[in-house]
């Protein structure tokens, strides 16, 4: 049965193993496998300010997702990007949707408000996602990308996750790190529910 828990740096093959299935496509940008000392570096580095989980049957691990942000604008703090990758033949079992529900759901414990992902065109599948979970086009990038000998455009997702319109100063963005772990585990034990 497939469940949700975080990512550690033990991940970082398998990952690699998933990201390969679609390294030769325009659904990532990237042109190489990063290493595994890499991965394991940007497990580390991401999963220290935002939510890196991934998910796994009895034998392996299925798909992972992240978010990360700019921190280093204060004043785009309560923003991050989500990304998701679910292994080939494990597409369909709602994996996807569950693990981005999940990011969304520590993300408002962080105090974000908005949710980001750039989708390369000619992914109807990542499209058919976040118009289910309700993200909203809000722009695209025209042949921002190269890749295969082909100029591509990436399409601009939004969706807001908080219910606060006000102009207080909001509270302020909570690393990770710093989140009540009892929470986040309330979290990933009610999506894991779900899936079951
Ligand atoms: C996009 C991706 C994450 C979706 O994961 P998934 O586990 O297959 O998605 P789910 O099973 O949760 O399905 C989500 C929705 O996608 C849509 N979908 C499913 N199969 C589809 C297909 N063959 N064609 C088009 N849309 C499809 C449906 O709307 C589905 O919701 P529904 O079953 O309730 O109708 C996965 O295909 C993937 O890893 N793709 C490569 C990486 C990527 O594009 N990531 C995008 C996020 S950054």
């Amino acid at each position: 049965m497939a469940h949700i828990r975080l990512a550690v740096v033990q991940d970082a093959s398998a990952l690699l193993d998933i990201l390969k299935q679609y390294i030769e496509t325009p659904i990532t940008l990237e042109y190489e496998i990063p290493s595994v000392a890499d991965k394991e570096t940007q497990i580390l580095a991401f999963s220290h300010d935002y939510p890196f989980i991934v998910i796994e049957d009895d034998s392996e691990v299925v798909g992972y997702a992240f978010a990360h942000g700019d921190l280093a604008q204060p004043g785009l703090s309560w923003n991050a990007e989500l990304r998701a990758f679910i292994r080939l033949n494990r597409r369909g079992n709602h994996y996807g949707t569950a693990a981005m529900n999940v990011l969304m759901d520590i993300l408002r414990l962080q105090n974000v408000r908005n949710v980001y992902s750039n989708v390369t065109e000619g992914n109807p599948r990542s499209e058919s996602l976040h118009r289910k979970l309700g993200f909203n086009k809000c722009g695209v990038l025209h042949k921002t990308g190269y890749k295969n000998g082909r100029w591509l455009d990436v399409n601009l997702l939004e969706k807001r996750i908080c219910d606060e319109e006000g102009t207080e100063r909001p509270a302020p963005f909570v690393p990770f790190s710093k989140l009540d772990r009892a929470e986040v585990q309330k979290i990933i034990d009610k999506a894991n529910e779900a899936l079951k």
